[in-house]
């Protein structure tokens, strides 16, 4: 008798590595077994066995994997577009199946997982995994549940780079700073404010040629973005995104309510903790990361969780809200038009009792004298 899950890799480009590494931790905790990889690219067939440390059959055709009656689950780590096609034939073979971002390319697909995750007890896991960082959700417990800021009337994200150079799909049609990029921030400012009504963006071709693969390529989808997102009763967003962005210092994230102001500091996938600014306490208050070890691979041990009873929180049509904003983003900047979406999700169900809060660091304004017990105080 064994709780191990057993997995196949459909997959093994540059983020199997750190999959790989949660892998093997998760394997000396004898909570999962790879029992299959796969890559188109027959040049990939020592990843498996090279990263895991043990042996793992490979095959180029991810058909193997999905039909091998020993996979449980089916962990699909390729290029984007190919996302949609192995997610609905795996959950048809009746396979648990993690996704990295996004779950398809196009809602068609997207329509046709959402159909059949329903219809079975297969568990579907969506990357980006952002609502299980303990930042999230001590953000999300202080502003949305105890309503520590008041009513929420703007917010901002923003993740960009200056872009891969690899993978020539990330410039070609399913590819894009979006899918890639603005996913996190999407993910994690709809995890809080709830599902978005409208959608208008302004978009366009920065760098219309690229070395990607050591090739010069044309680039052929949108890499530069500023997304407006409306979530009604006059709460609107701006996620600013793009493979056009050498370096910031800023935070990931701003939420501005009515009673003050809180920003989460690094980026939402690796966050460095918090600041929040209350009217009652009249100072910012930075907090500490609560848990610097989170790693945005954590969807995987929450695959493992969920399989074995635990409530999800990563949930699929989350993930398909998702999806459809970021294509009525694109469909607006392309039209000029304002998109109104149809798809909406459940409020997530986190256990309030057990979100930490993480301690106060001294206030850092320094017009403003606090003691530690003011903080304390403050914080209830
Ligand atoms: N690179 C990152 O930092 C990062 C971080 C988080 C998530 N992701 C997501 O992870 C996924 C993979 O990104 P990556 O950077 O590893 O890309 P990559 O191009 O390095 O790797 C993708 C791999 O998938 C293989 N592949 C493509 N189609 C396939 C198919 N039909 N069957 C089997 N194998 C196939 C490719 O040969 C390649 O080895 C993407 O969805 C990306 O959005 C990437």
């Amino acid at each position: 008798m064994t709780d191990e899950l057993r997995v196949g890799v459909i997959g093994l480009g540059s983020v199997f590595e750190p999959y790989a590494e949660s892998m093997r931790r998760l394997r000396a905790e004898g909570r999962i077994r790879v029992v299959r990889t796969c890559d188109v690219n027959p040049e990939r067939s020592d990843a498996g066995e090279r990263l895991l440390a043990e042996p793992a059959p490979f095959s180029t055709d991810y058909s193997d994997v999905i039909s091998d009656p020993r996979v449980e689950a089916v962990v699909i780590l390729t290029s984007m577009p190919a996302h949609g096609r192995i997610t609905l034939e795996a959950l048809r073979a009746g396979k648990h199946v993690l996704v990295e971002k996004p779950m398809s390319v196009e809602m068609a697909g997207a329509e046709a997982i959402m159909e059949e995750t329903e219809k079975r007890d297969s568990v579907l896991m969506c990357a980006p995994g952002v609502v299980l960082s303990p930042t999230f959700q001590a953000i999300w417990k202080r502003v949305i549940h105890q309503g520590e800021i008041g009513r929420i009337h703007l917010a901002r994200g923003r993740y960009g780079w200056s872009g891969p150079d690899w993978g020539q799909w990330f410039y070609r049609p399913g590819g894009g700073p979006v899918f890639d990029l603005a996913v996190y921030n999407i993910t994690a400012l709809t995890g809080w404010l709830g599902p978005v009504r409208r959608v208008t963006a302004m978009a366009g071709i920065a760098h219309p040629r690229r070395v990607v693969d050591g090739e010069e390529i044309e680039v052929e989808v949108y890499d530069n973005y500023q997304i407006l997102l409306d979530f009604g009763d006059a709460a609107f967003g701006v996620v600013t995104t793009g493979f056009t962005m050498e370096r910031y210092r800023s935070p990931a994230l701003e939420l501005y309510g009515s009673e003050g102001t809180i920003q989460m500091l690094g980026d939402d996938w690796a966050p460095e903790g918090y600041e929040m600014w209350t009217n009652d306490l009249g100072a910012w208050a930075v907090y500490e990361e609560i848990d610097p070890r989170w790693d945005w691979t954590g969807p995987l041990e929450h695959l493992l969780d969920v399989v074995g009873g635990a409530t999800q929180l990563i949930q699929p049509r989350h993930a398909f809200h998702v999806l459809e904003i970021m294509l009525a983003a694109d469909r607006a900047a392309a039209t000029g038009a304002t998109q109104d979406l149809v798809s909406t999700f459940d409020p997530i169900a986190f256990d309030v009792d057990s979100i930490y809060l993480s301690g106060v660091a001294p206030v850092h304004d320094r017009r403003i004298i606090r003691t530690e017990e003011h903080l304390r105080e403050a914080e209830g």
